[in-house]
């Protein structure tokens, strides 16, 4: 079967705006207040996504091994819970998508009649999990889409038929937006499904904070690479002159949000012109952008955030150490 994708443009998302057009408005709107702050969707550029696979590597990146070793011990039990005559399996920023080959082989397995949807804003991320797709899973319909997830949801929606859905939303991907952020993603998202179709969320959990630390100020500085490439991507983009070692990765964890949050920080006073922009931008010396969100949770803010959005949460899967979790939630319309 044949494995493929779309890009969304102006004309799908009803957005006037073409890809360079809008990120040069969101940078200069990003940069023009105060404090300064990035979104963290902008890291994924062919080398951003590069830098990501590198750090998921990582033995301080305790992360996508906890979702690995969950979805290796519970694949069976979450299939049998999932199973259906035939449905969407739909991933939103499913990234390499090595952990996804898990849930797929046991698909196919059990001999699930399925089309894999994956939805990132990463066009080099897509291409090459269309390519490890067509080699690794020829059997399965893959229809890929770069888009924002909400983009992409919105245009499956035109084109879908009545089909069941199941979402994968994996990797703490939720943490990367704040708690309301999150409430009305999933209250969208609830908006957009139908009544007892499934989303896999992964969570990461509330723990000892010296080691969420570590995991976001790796001891190879890969961490601080990825989150200085989004200067560099600013500069390849907008023709700037951000000079990168003029700027340090610094990240924190906020006990009162419950968030690692990341910044770039600025180690001088210093000005940055970005020619396409026609504009400079000026720092002061010690001056942060921050860059990401990455919300910890706790299993009560998980069931609660479901009730809140119209989910009944089916099953939590944890990993050995308690340090993640895949939630597994039913939408539900009857009440
Ligand atoms: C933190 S990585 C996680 C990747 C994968 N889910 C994993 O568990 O390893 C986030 C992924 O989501 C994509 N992404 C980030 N923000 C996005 C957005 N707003 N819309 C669509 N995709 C997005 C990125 O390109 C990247 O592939």
């Amino acid at each position: 079967m044949p494995a493929s994708y779309k890009i969304l443009g102006p004309k799908d998302i009803d957005n006037p705006l073409d890809e360079k057009k809008s990120f040069a408005l969101d940078i200069l709107l990003s940069l023009s207040q105060t404090p300064k702050k990035l979104s963290s969707k902008y890291f994924y550029d062919t080398e951003g996504s590069k830098l990501f696979t590198a750090i998921t590597e990582l033995p301080e990146y305790y992360l996508t091994k906890c979702e690995f070793e969950i979805l290796d011990k519970y694949k069976h039990e979450l299939a049998n819970l999932v199973s259906s005559n035939s449905f969407n399996l739909i991933e939103l920023g499913p990234g390499d998508g090595k952990k996804t080959n898990l849930l797929l082989n046991c698909f196919i397995e059990k001999k699930f009649d399925f089309s894999y949807v994956p939805i990132d804003i990463s066009e080099s991320s897509m291409q090459t999990l269309i390519v490890s797709m067509q080699k690794s899973f020829p059997s399965i319909n893959v229809n890929g889409i770069v888009s924002e997830y909400f983009d992409g949801i919105k245009w499956l929606q035109k084109t879908s038929h009545d089909k069941k859905n199941l979402i994968l939303f994996m990797g703490s991907n939720i943490g990367n937006f704040s708690v309301i952020h999150a409430r009305v993603f999933l209250r969208s998202l609830w908006n957009s499904l139908n009544n007892g179709d499934y989303i896999l969320i992964g969570f990461d959990l509330k723990k000892d904070i010296d080691l969420m630390l570590e995991a976001y100020n790796d001891s190879k500085g890969i961490t601080s690479q990825f989150n200085l490439n989004l200067l560099n991507r600013i500069n390849k983009v907008l023709d700037g002159n951000f000079d990168l070692s003029k700027f340090r990765h610094f990240a924190n964890y906020e006990a009162y949000s419950g968030a690692i949050e990341s910044y770039l920080v600025s180690l001088t006073e210093q000005k940055v012109f970005l020619r396409e922009i026609g504009q400079s931008f000026s720092f002061k010396a010690w001056e942060a952008i921050h860059t990401e969100y990455s919300y910890k949770y706790l299993e009560s803010d998980i069931k609660h955030l479901a009730d809140e959005t119209g989910f009944i949460v089916e099953k939590q899967f944890f990993d050995s150490k308690h340090y993640f979790v895949d939630s597994l939630w039913r939408v539900n319309k009857v009440n």
